[in-house]
């Protein structure tokens, strides 16, 4: 069984490499999303990836993961704090999301330690830069073949 993931990123986040390289790191989308999905081989997945910034972009491509997806790993960037169609759009796949980020929102501005997502997402990964999407993988993985 090799499980499909959509690997789902939001706004700004086309801008890693020069991106506020002392939170982000300096890692371009490519390269990380090159990790996961050599990773993703490693643990019997295969991936595919959609960036946008725009929100029902967003929504679209989880709407169409219904289809073809076993889970997603999430990086919603700002929407993570704003977005009620995003966490719409979670509820109504009925698929296990990973909200996934590379910083710790905990540690950083009172407005980013509010999700709108976080309660219709199967976990939560973040604070370990480019791994966390390693990480996020790995979970959701494990939780499809338990
Ligand atoms: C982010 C954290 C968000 O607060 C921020 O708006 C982002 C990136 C992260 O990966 O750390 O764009 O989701």
């Amino acid at each position: 069984m090799t499980w499909q993931i959509l690997v789902l990123n939001g706004p700004n986040l086309n801008m890693l490499g020069t991106r506020e390289p002392e939170v982000y790191g300096s890692d371009t989308l490519a390269d990380i999303v090159a990790d996961v999905s050599a990773y993703a081989v490693e643990r019997g997945a295969e991936i595919r990836d959609v960036q946008s910034n725009s929100e029902g972009a967003l929504v679209d491509a989880l709407h169409d993961a219904k289809a073809w997806a076993d889970g997603v790993v999430f990086n919603p960037g700002a929407y993570t704090h704003t977005s009620v169609a995003l966490r719409d759009a979670i509820a109504s796949i009925e698929l296990p999301v990973v909200e996934t980020h590379l910083s710790n929102v905990h540690a950083r501005e009172e407005f980013r330690h509010t999700s709108m997502i976080s309660a219709v997402c199967l976990g939560v990964v973040g604070g370990f830069g480019r791994n966390s999407y390693l990480l996020a993988l790995d979970g959701l993985v494990r939780h499809l073949s338990a």
